[in-house]
């Protein structure tokens, strides 16, 4: 247990501004040791920003706290130590093989008992059998898979990745998460960005922001809960179409076509009732009131906040 509670990200008010725009704005979290945080909002919203700040590679203008124990302001070179940060976009070297990018890492942590360690990690990620591949030749799986070891190679006890599955087939991803958990298992900390709703559903617990604003955090469930809308699905003949017609409308806060459903959301049960009436007669749909799903939530949580970058 760390001295800070079993807390091992514990930040409060951080703010960060560039050329006079507050792209993180207020932004506050804990999360306790071992768990894994989910951390989603559209693009611009300040996600690599933050995880830059909790990996202490930006200052906040604003607030405090600490991550693993220690202080985000005077102790930022120990929090990188202790922290694995994969970043957005692919950063090991193209021209190298898998091998020798981790033994560049490792040679970069000044790591002890090196070609143990990266043999070790070629074995634990299932890499060994590709290990004198060149790296540009790799699929974007695997690439992927290499990223994550390069970042776990010097047992960080938090981990930050921004968006490490984007683009990313699904068997990739699933295998991904298998490994994250694993991860979880042993104590590891890990905030992960994503844009994808059954990466969010795989988190102990979810942060979601908009443009710079903590937006919902929690379980899915209760970021569901709290959001209090009321969502109607349809489905049946042209049913997703009734999406542009919808949207706009009085008491409509958001329409969202999914294949030939139509979800149709609210804050008002009786406004999005009066919204729909006129399509629940004589139109060969089905109508069923449903419990919004996150991606409900989290488009009506988008669209009622404000674009201040727009
Ligand atoms: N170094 C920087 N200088 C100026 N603006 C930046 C810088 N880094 C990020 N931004 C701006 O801050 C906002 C938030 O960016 P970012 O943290 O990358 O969001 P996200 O990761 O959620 O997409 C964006 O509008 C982006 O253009
Ligand atoms: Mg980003």
């Amino acid at each position: 247990m760390s001295a800070n509670g079993g807390l091992a990200i514990d930040v409060s008010g951080l703010v960060k501004s560039f050329n006079g725009r507050r792209v993180v704005d207020d932004f506050s979290l804990r999360i306790p040791e071992g768990k894994i945080f989910g951390f989603l909002g559209p693009n611009g919203s300040g996600k690599t920003t933050t995880l830059r700040m909790l990996c202490g590679l930006l200052t906040p203008d604003e607030g405090q706290g600490t991550c693993l124990g220690l202080d985000l302001r005077s102790e930022a070179p120990l929090i990188k130590r202790q922290t694995g940060y994969m970043t957005q976009k692919f950063s090991l070297y193209e021209d190298l093989t898998i091998k020798e990018n981790l033994e560049f890492v490792a040679r970069l942590y000044e790591m002890d008992n090196r070609k143990a360690r990266v043999e070790d990690s070629l074995k634990g990620l299932g890499l060994y059998e590709r290990r004198d591949q060149q790296t540009g030749t790799l699929s974007g799986g695997w690439k992927q898979r290499l990223a994550l070891a390069a970042c776990i190679l010097h047992e960080p006890r938090l981990l930050l990745l921004d968006e490490p599955t984007a683009g990313v087939d699904p068997k990739a991803r699933r295998e991904f998460w298998d490994e994250i958990h694993t991860l979880a298992g042993r104590g590891i900390t890990v905030l992960v960005s994503t844009h994808y709703m059954d990466e969010a559903e795989r988190c102990h617990e979810i942060v979601y922001i908009a443009y710079g604003k903590l937006l919902a955090s929690g379980t899915a469930d209760e970021i569901i809960a709290d959001t209090e809308l009321y969502t109607w699905r349809a489905y049946g003949h042209e049913a997703d179409r009734l999406a542009s017609k919808l949207r706009g409308t009085e008491g409509v806060a958001s329409a969202v076509a999914f294949g030939s459903k139509l979800h149709v959301s609210g804050v008002d049960a009786d406004a999005l009732a009066r919204a729909i009436a006129p399509y629940r007669d004589g139109h060969d749909i089905t109508w069923e009131e449903t419990t919004p799903t996150l991606e409900d939530v989290f488009i009506h949580l988008t669209s009622g906040s404000k674009d201040n970058f727009a």
